[in-house]
């Protein structure tokens, strides 16, 4: 049976008060409707469309081609969103999930439990509830006599006895594709907010004699819907707890959990401890045996094995095995430090390779260049990468010893085994095992100290 989604991302989140469409506020580093979608394609719904409106061409950009996009002008309401689908999705056969770009929490799992639950029933349109203590908001589920699902009422449209029902719809349903849009055109606008409401295909597929059925989500953390930043902390917190302590019992010690941050596509092999402070976003790798932290930032990055990372910034870059680094290191934009190394504090690689056992123990700048095996860096050392217009390469050969304080002005290359003097300004490249010194003489003068005091 083909699987396919309707995701609705079109509404403006009036109560975020904020510039940011609401969809795209992140949720440990990822924009919320990316969750959704990632989870989709994690039970392997593929096939799936997103209904845009406010900031669709922001929206737009968050995705790399692999889904489909339906354009809701006006936001007229979830059944309005649905309708904008109708011309591209009309024809199919299959099962359409339908599920709003505010609830990032809702798992994979729960997503392929959705399916079976739906297949199991034989139905012809799933809800998917959950019971709160505190339903305040949600839509609510209303059940007959015999227990079965009648209709859902919106909370600002519901009598007193329906505001007492806890079971609240979570926006996420399953339908047969064909009936969907065989019956969408049904909805009407009739109700307190004057919006189509997707909610009511549930009651209108009932009445029509179809079989309707509920799936209660007994993760009820992960049915929470964003509307408000109060939420969106709270799925923060939810995720953040979730994610920490699946590292945990997978062997990863997390010293302070409540103040480690660690991406939904993040993976930490055992024994890796992870001090407080940490942010981990975007997708990474981490090895076994690293000490990382406090108060380290690493976004996109790759990381090996028996790593101690100290308050650094490590983004879009790779990290070998058995690498000291920091206090206050900062690597960007496509480095590569492999195995063996020093790199102390404040020193700043920019696309750059460093290479085996070689050091920068302090203070330097290394961007746009390639550093071979057994390099010494001196304090204070610069590859002058940029005339203000472009940007040139640096190559340091192996062995290369590179005295303090030395600015080397590219394009250059230091070949093996050469030596910098400490001080020198270098823009002429230096051959194998030469001792290249560019630095005013010194001068004494002999006795002149005292003509100062
Ligand atoms: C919706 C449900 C409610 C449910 C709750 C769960 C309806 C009418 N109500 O309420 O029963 O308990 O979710 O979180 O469906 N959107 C569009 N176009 C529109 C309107 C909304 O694309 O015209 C999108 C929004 O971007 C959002 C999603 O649909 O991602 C849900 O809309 P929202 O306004 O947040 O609905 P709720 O009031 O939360
Ligand atoms: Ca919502």
């Amino acid at each position: 049976m083909s699987k396919k989604a309707i995701v609705l991302a079109a509404g403006k989140g009036t109560r975020m008060k904020s510039s940011l469409y609401k969809v795209l506020h992140p949720v440990l580093g990822k924009s919320m409707v990316n969750h959704v979608v990632d989870n989709l394609k994690a039970a392997e719904v593929n096939d799936i469309t997103i209904v845009v409106g406010y900031g669709a061409e922001v929206v737009m950009q968050k995705f790399d081609g692999d889904v489909e996009f339906v354009l809701q002008e006006k936001q007229l309401g979830t059944g309005h969103a649905v309708v904008m689908a109708k011309e591209l999705m009309e024809n199919e056969s299959g099962q359409t999930i339908v599920i709003c770009g505010d609830t990032p929490l809702i798992s994979k799992e729960t997503i392929e439990n959705l399916f079976k639950y739906h297949n199991e029933n034989s139905a012809a349109a799933t809800v998917m509830t959950s019971v709160f203590e505190n339903p305040f908001g949600y839509g609510r589920v209303i059940r007959d006599n015999d227990n079965n699902v009648e209709k859902i009422v919106e909370h600002k449209d519901a009598s007193e006895e329906e505001l007492k029902v806890n079971e609240i719809n979570t926006a996420t349903y399953i339908f047969d594709n064909k009936l969907l849009f065989q019956n969408i055109n049904k909805l009407q606008n009739n109700n307190v907010q004057g919006e189509y409401y997707l909610t009511d295909m549930i009651g209108i597929l009932k009445a029509e004699g179809h079989k309707v059925a509920a799936y209660i989500n007994e993760d009820k953390d992960e049915s929470l819907g964003v509307n408000d930043r109060v939420a969106l902390a709270e799925a923060e917190r939810i995720l953040k707890t979730k994610i920490n302590k699946t590292h945990m019992l997978n062997g990863v010690s997390i010293i302070d959990p409540l103040n480690t941050y660690i991406s939904i596509d993040t993976q930490i092999g055992t024994d890796t401890i992870i001090y407080p402070g940490t942010v981990i976003y975007g997708k990474n790798i981490i090895g076994s045996d690293c000490v990382i932290g406090p108060n380290c930032h690493f976004e996109n990055v790759e990381i090996g094995n028996n790593n101690n990372i100290k308050h650094s910034v490590i983004t879009d870059s790779k990290v070998g095995s058995n690498n000291k680094i920091g206090p206050f290191a900062h690597f960007r934009n496509g480095t590569f430090v492999r195995d063996n190394v020093r790199i102390g504090n404040f020193v700043e690689l920019k696309k750059t390779e460093f290479k085996d056992n070689s050091n920068a123990a302090h203070l330097s700048y290394l961007g746009d260049a390639s550093i071979g095996e057994n390099v010494n860096i001196g304090c204070g050392s610069i590859t002058v990468n940029y005339d203000g217009k472009n940007k040139y390469k640096t190559t340091i050969e192996d062995n290369v010893f590179v005295g303090c304080n030395s600015n080397l002005i590219a394009p250059i290359t230091i070949k093996e085994g050469a030596y910098i003097a400490a001080g020198s300004t270098i823009n002429k490249d230096v051959n194998k095992e030469d001792l290249a010194i560019a630095r005013a003489k010194q001068v004494n003068k002999e006795g002149y100290a005292r003509k100062f005091k």
